[in-house]
Order: C-alpha cells, then structure tokens, then sequence
C-alpha cells in the first residue's frame, strides 16, 4: 500500500511505539521510531542522554533527525512526547505525513508510568503533579497539529489499530 506517512504524537504511555509497530505491520510499511535513532546515533540510552547533556542537547538532537528522516516516504513515526514543543519540528511533521495523536488522560499515564526508570522528565519528588503540568501544556499542542485523534484507554491495541484505520479512511 502507498500511503502517505503517518506519525504518531502523544504523552508519554499513550502507545506510541507498541502501536506504531502494529500498525507498520498491519499497513506494510516502515516503522520508525525518532526516539530510538536519537540512541543510536549518540550510543545512548534517552535517559543517559539527558544526565551527561541537558534537555536541551535532546530536543536539538531531536529536531536534527527529524530535519533528516522525513524526506522517507511509506513510513510510520513514533514521535517523543515533547516533539510538539518545538513549531519548527511541527512543521516538518505536519508537510510530510499525516498526525495521529493517542490521547492518554494524565491519569492513565500515571499509572502506566508510575515506576518507569526510563522517562527523565518524570524524575522528581511528585510525578503525578509533574505529568498533570505536562499534559495541560501538550494536550492543547497535541490537539491543535492532530489530523485525526483517537482514544487510547479501556481499548485493545487491536481496538486502537481499527480506529486509526477507519479515521484514516483506510
Ligand atoms: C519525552 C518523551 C519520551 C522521550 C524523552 C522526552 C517528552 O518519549 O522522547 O524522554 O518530552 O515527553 P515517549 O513519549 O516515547 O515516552
């Protein structure tokens, strides 16, 4: 099938890679996640990035992979969560492909996430109140660069890959 790419935005725990897989399989086509190039090209893992570099040494590394990787066609991203933060990565995702956000409530994400090691900005004293001050500010990020918006909670991942399927008119 030749479709347009698709990328995934969303909070943190929303599915994004789990999804973004299925779906590469389910539609044949490429599944890449920004996320994991961000690794392999420093030979790092997100969190150790963050500890010897800043945050702001991540979102420069994320908006240069970004720049590179969208010139592919017949693929599917799996985006970080903090991609919307930054318009000029918006714009590059928003020309080359066709968003779907997976919309997570703060709580969800915080019972998904509640003992995870492996996000940094959801280190500190209350990660409740840190992800609720997150989502208040992406969710409307989130909405506003959305093609199509689909449910993530009390669903089958399968569930999820019809629905993106259906809005997506495939
Ligand atoms: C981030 C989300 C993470 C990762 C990094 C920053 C964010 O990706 O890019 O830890 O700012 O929300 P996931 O959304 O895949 O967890």
């Amino acid at each position: 099938m030749n479709i347009k790419n698709i990328s995934l935005i969303g909070f943190m725990g929303s599915g994004k890679s789990t999804i973004g897989n299925m779906l590469s399989k389910e539609l044949k086509m490429l599944f890449i996640d920004i996320d994991r190039i961000i690794e392999i090209s420093e030979n790092k893992i997100i969190k150790d990035i963050f500890e010897a570099e800043g945050e702001k040494y991540f979102r420069n590394l994320e908006s240069e992979v970004i720049k590179k990787i969208y010139s592919n066609k017949n693929c599917i991203f799996a985006c970080g969560g903090g991609v919307v933060e930054r318009v000029e990565n918006m714009s590059i995702i928003k020309s080359s492909s066709t968003i779907v956000y997976l919309h997570i409530s703060a709580h969800e994400s915080y019972e998904r996430l509640k003992f995870t090691k492996d996000r940094p900005l959801l280190e500190g004293k209350d990660r409740k109140k840190i992800i609720e001050r997150l989502m208040k500010k992406r969710d409307v990020l989130y909405n506003k660069y959305a093609d199509i918006k689909v449910d993530t909670m009390d669903m089958s991942n399968e569930k999820i890959i019809k629905n993106i399927m259906v809005k997506l008119g495939i």
